[in-house]
């Protein structure tokens, strides 16, 4: 192509651009959240989580949409329309596998994002907005993964509904007209199972979206933390950039495309090799369709929600283990307020700060193990003691985090590169 012609098409985008510049704040746009929104330089890998959190967020959007084409969401027919995207439908097993295991990694992504929060101090303030969005992201997807395990109508998906429905039958009062509301029925039926697919596929990913948008919004107007905790808005240049800033784009950007092939690559083993993942990601009385008549032995809800399960069973009363269920997240909200440390990260606070982090992780794990075990004696013991040290860490977080001496936190990032 001659010069001249190539300076011709060039100029002819350009007017394009300038055309739609005039008219929608692209520029502006792009400016404000990429180019120029300065990110501290100091990120590690504890900060890859967030975008591949949207990663997964876009996946599962869009493989949803694929197996919408194929599938049916009525009691008679949705279990054979899952067998038959697996077995007829052109790539639908992979577009099905992407979408089960797609679930898992994404609450594995949220889980580490959240405890990076943890460990940095990033629900403090001024970010207590960011965290709060996060907090509703969080239930969101807890609803949104609820009710898609209803629709392939297996084993699994019906008693893991029932148990989980009827826990609202423990309200006083309301509890038994709201479950019944909640299923639309008198038992999981074909209604709950219509209701169920129009929130999955429609109502709340909207809501998801919303709230993604809202938490990027929210943590652009404060400026992101980092792992030093410091903030770098404090010192700017003479141009009003923080000296400890750099452009997002292109600079984390790529950085994040590094964290998209390796998560790509472990996504695909998972996909490709252990889809249903021992039973953890899909479990195995799942493959059978649904039977009203039928319990299973052994009723386990998908591990992602085993944590809450575990303190649900640890408490004898149905009404007490519901309530502490509720409060296991109620507590997460209020993790801004409780932490009243002078420090923010991790990395400069004492070690009663560091111990109750690491006391929290150990107990969230363990928690998250014996919700998937059988509730034996032994077991139901282990899980009161760590439902004890679940609540202590935020409970007695106010008093702690002042008794703790932490190191001098620096006024900069302490990131220096060669
Ligand atoms: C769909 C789920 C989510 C998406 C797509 C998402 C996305 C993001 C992105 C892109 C960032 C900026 C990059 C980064 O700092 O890693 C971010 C930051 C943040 N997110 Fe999320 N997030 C999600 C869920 C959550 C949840 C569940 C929480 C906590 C309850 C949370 C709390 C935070 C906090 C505190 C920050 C600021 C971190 C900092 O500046 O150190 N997010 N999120």
């Amino acid at each position: 192509m001659a010069n001249g012609q190539a300076g011709a098409i060039g100029e002819r985008i350009r007017s394009v651009g300038d055309w739609i510049g005039a008219r929608f704040p692209i520029s502006s746009m792009w400016r404000e959240h990429l180019s120029e929104y300065w990110a501290p330089k100091n990120f590690n890998f504890w900060y890859y989580f967030g975008s591949l959190a949207l990663l997964m967020l876009v996946m599962q959007i869009v493989t949803g949409i694929f197996l919408t084409m194929n599938y049916k969401p009525s009691a008679d027919e949705a279990f054979a329309s899952v067998e038959y995207i697996m077995r007829d439908v052109p790539w639908g097993w992979l577009i099905r596998y992407m979408h089960a295991v797609g679930a898992s990694f994404f609450f594995i992504v949220v889980y580490l994002h959240m405890f990076r929060g943890l460990m940095y101090g990033s629900y403090r303030k001024p970010r207590e907005l960011v965290w709060i969005l996060g907090m509703l992201i969080y239930l969101a997807l807890m609803a949104e993964a609820f009710m898609g395990y209803l629709l392939p109508w297996g084993q699994m998906s019906y008693w893991g509904a029932q148990v989980i429905v009827s826990l609202f039958g423990a309200i006083p009062v309301i509890g038994d007209g709201l479950s019944e509301w909640i299923r639309g029925d008198y038992y999981i039926s074909d209604i709950t199972l219509n209701r169920f697919f129009s929130f999955h596929v429609i109502a709340v990913p909207l809501v998801l979206l919303a709230l993604v948008v809202m938490h990027i919004l929210a943590l652009h107007e404060v400026g992101s933390n980092n792992p030093d905790g410091v903030e770098i808005k404090k010192h700017k240049d003479e141009t009003g950039k923080p000296l400890d800033g750099i452009a997002f784009h292109p600079y984390y950007t790529v950085k994040d495309l590094v964290g998209v092939a390796v998560f790509a690559i472990l996504f695909s083993a998972v996909v490709f090799f252990a889809p249903e993942f021992f039973g953890l990601f899909l479990e195995h009385a799942n493959f059978e369709p649904a039977d009203p008549l039928k319990t299973p032995e052994h009723i386990a809800p998908v591990w992602y929600f085993t944590p809450f399960y575990a303190i649900l069973r640890a408490i004898p009363s149905k009404i007490g283990g519901v309530t502490l269920m509720g409060l296991a997240i109620v507590v997460l909200f209020l993790l801004p307020w409780l932490d009243r440390s002078p420090v923010r990260s991790i990395r400069y606070k004492g070690w009663i700060f560091r111990t109750a982090i690491a006391v929290f992780a150990v107990s969230f794990l363990a928690l998250g193990y014996l919700g998937l075990k059988e509730a034996s004696p032994t077991y139901v013991l282990l899980a009161r003691i760590f439902t004890f040290l679940y609540f202590a860490f935020f409970v007695l977080m106010p008093f702690y985090s002042r008794w703790d001496k932490p190191k001098p936190a620096p006024d900069r990032v302490t990131y220096h590169h060669e």
